[in-house]
């Protein structure tokens, strides 16, 4: 090959690495801690919602969302008590522009694939135009699914609170979902909260 190919070729890389990164990372705007329904009437308003608009959800709100499920509030430590705080337990927001691991410490998405798993994941049709779906993941057996209830939980009630609809679904195919994202062995699916807003 000569020199003047294998220069195009070298350019050519570094040109695509440099897009491929350029996608990779999402920042959110910092969540808003404050303010929201009294805690009380929050518990009272939560319930489950399958009748979603096709209303967009703002970076704010994602923001507040992953905050609630997942932040970090307390020295290093969460907004959801996990055991010995070992924190076991990831936070994925699937949406049309692909599928983000949550980094709460730099409270930003990163971008795990390209593919919008909604579709793959919905054996019920909401969740394919609902605006997000999170999808909760760990690799303790036993504790993890614990944290994600406690996620989820908060996730319910933030949702009462900003009159947002929300869902919890156990009702999918975790193994797919687990090869599209390419998980490791030992991390797996444990449930999925598909959000958006109440069609009036
Ligand atoms: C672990 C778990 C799995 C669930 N899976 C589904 C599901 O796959 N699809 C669905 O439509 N609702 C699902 N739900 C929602 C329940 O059906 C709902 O919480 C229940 O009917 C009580 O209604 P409420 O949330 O309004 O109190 C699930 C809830 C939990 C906690």
């Amino acid at each position: 090959m000569n020199k003047k190919i294998l220069g195009v070729l070298a350019l050519s890389f570094m040109f695509n690495h440099t897009l491929a990164h350029a996608a990779e990372v999402q920042q959110l705007p910092a969540s808003k801690l404050s303010g929201g329904q009294p805690l009380m009437e929050a518990i009272l308003n939560r319930k489950t919602i399958r009748d979603f608009s096709d209303q967009a959800i703002d970076n704010q709100t994602l923001s507040d969302i992953l905050w609630s499920a997942w932040g970090i509030s307390h020295g290093n430590k969460r907004t959801i008590p996990t055991s010995q705080n070992k924190q076991n337990l990831k936070v994925y927001v699937t949406k049309a522009d692909g599928t983000w691991l949550y980094n709460a410490a730099d409270n930003r998405l990163e971008q795990v694939s390209t593919q919008d798993l909604r579709a793959l994941m919905a054996k019920q049709d909401f969740v394919k135009t609902a605006p997000i779906t999170l999808i909760f993941t760990g690799t303790d057996a036993k504790n993890s699914p614990m944290h994600a209830g406690s996620a989820y939980q908060n996730v319910g009630l933030y949702c009462a609170s900003k009159g947002l609809g929300n869902v919890v679904r156990g009702y999918l195919d975790r193994e797919a979902v687990e090869k599209a994202l390419n998980l490791p062995a030992e991390e797996k699916v444990i449930i999925t909260q598909t959000i958006g807003w109440p069609k009036k």
